[in-house]
Parts: C-alpha cells; structure tokens; sequence
C-alpha cells in the first residue's frame, strides 16, 4: 500500500494515518513527525527548521526531500507507506514520482480529507499529543479520561507549538496556497479521491478503507 493523505492542518491525516498503519501494517511517515522530532533532539536540520515551523511556512524542500529519500529507504518502507503532510507543494510532488519511479514503487492513492475551515480551527486549539506514544485527543471533541493524561499509556499530554490561533492562519494560508494545487495534480494522474472528513474517526476510516478496497468514497 503506497498511498498520500492530503488535507488542510486539522483535517485528521495524523488520526487516520495512525489507524492505517495498525491494520495494514505499513508505517506511517509523517515530515511533521520527522521535524518535530529533529527540533526536540536539537539537530542541524532541527535548527534550521524551527523559524519555519513556529511560523506557519513550509520547511525549505532540501531539508524535507533529503529526510523522505532517508526515511523510504529503510527496510519497514519497503512493503509500502501512508505518507501524511507529504508532499506539500509541487515541487515536493515531482520529486516524489521521480523518486518512486526509481524504485518502480509508484503511488496507488492520493486521499485528500476535506474538512471545512470552522471546524479545522476547532480541532487545532483542542488538539493535545502524547509525549510518550504520541496518541492524539482533543479537549473539545475527543478528552482524555483525566485531563492531561494519556488514556493508553499515562503520559503527559502536550499542546504543539504551532497549534495557536495566529500560527494556526498562517498554515491555513499556505495551504491553500502551496499545498491544494495538488488535488488537481493527483488529479490528473487519476490517484485522487476526496473524503469527507467530518463525521466520527471510525466512520471516516470506513470511508477510506472503502477507497482502499477499490469501492466508492
Ligand atoms: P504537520 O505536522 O504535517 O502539520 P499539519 O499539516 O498542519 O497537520 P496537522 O498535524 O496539524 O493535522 P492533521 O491533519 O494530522 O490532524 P490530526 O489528525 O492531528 O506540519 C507541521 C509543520 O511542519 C508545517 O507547518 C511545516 O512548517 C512543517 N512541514 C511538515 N511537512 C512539511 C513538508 N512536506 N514540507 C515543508 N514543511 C513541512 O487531527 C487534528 C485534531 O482533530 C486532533 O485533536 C484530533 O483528535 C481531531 N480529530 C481528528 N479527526 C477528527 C474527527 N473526525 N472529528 C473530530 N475531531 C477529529
């Protein structure tokens, strides 16, 4: 399974893509994922990162593409991949079909969940992360039992940094700007397939699945 979650910061590709990877055993590949967790470790791309990220803007696509061509190389990516925030303008696009083209690996699906603008700022400030598994809640939507507390694992819940009403426009700008062009760019290559993508977790997983099973959205 090689497939791309697209939609807007809040749309649900994290929460889906973590649902995925359970049942069809193939790893979720996240550039936020990456990022974030070459800022917390302090590393050279982490640094140069960082001034992006806590503003909203795309990381430059040197650092994302060389940290992919990394990532897809290892053994576990091998059977396949759920690629979610990735790519995120054309240029990344591009270099994602040369690079699979290489590997005689080309993409299978491009899912984009769609999501109105209202409900993605809801979403964003109610979003907590786990600092130990990384499962995602939301105080609005989705609360923990206690609040602060991982349900699966009892880790400390976190809010990300980027998750700021101020922050949180400016990636809904860049978004629209950078990153919707490529519905009509998978699109065109005939891998596109929109979902919709309010509703419960479950059900949209349903929807997914039904797509990945070759059935209608
Ligand atoms: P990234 O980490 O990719 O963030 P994003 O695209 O802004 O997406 P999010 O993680 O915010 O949202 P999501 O769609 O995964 O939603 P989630 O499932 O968590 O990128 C962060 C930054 O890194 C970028 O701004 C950029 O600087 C940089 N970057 C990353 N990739 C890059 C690239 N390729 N090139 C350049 N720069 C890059 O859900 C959100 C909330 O909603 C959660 O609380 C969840 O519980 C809740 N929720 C989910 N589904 C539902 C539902 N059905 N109903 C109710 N609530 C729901």
């Amino acid at each position: 399974m090689r497939i791309v979650l697209l939609g807007a910061p809040g749309s649900g590709k994290g929460t889906q893509a973590q649902r995925l990877v359970a049942r069809h055993g193939v790893p979720q590949v996240s550039t936020g994922d990456l990022l974030r967790a070459a800022v917390k470790a302090g590393t050279p791309l982490g640094r140069q990162a960082k001034a992006a990220m806590d503003a909203g803007e795309l990381v430059s696509d040197e650092i994302v593409l060389g940290m992919i061509r990394e990532r897809l190389s290892e053994q576990d990516a091998a059977s396949g991949f759920i690629l979610d925030g990735f790519p995120r303008n054309l240029s990344q696009a591009d270099a994602l079909d040369r690079m699979l083209a290489q590997l005689t690996q080309p993409l299978e699906h491009a899912l984009h969940i769609d999501v109105p603008e209202a409900e993605l700022i809801k979403r964003l400030t109610g979003r907590r992360t786990c600092s130990s598994c990384g499962a995602v809640y939301n105080t609005h939507l989705s609360p923990p039992q206690q609040a602060g507390v991982c349900d699966k694992c009892g880790g400390e819940l976190i809010q990300r940094s980027d998750d700021n009403e101020e922050t949180i426009r400016n990636r809904l700008g860049v978004y629209t700007e950078q990153t919707q062009p490529l519905i009509a760019y998978y699109g065109q290559q005939s891998l596109l397939t929109t979902i919709p993508g309010t509703g419960p977790v479950d059900e949209i997983t349903a929807r997914i699945e039904r797509v990945l099973a070759g059935d209608a959205a």
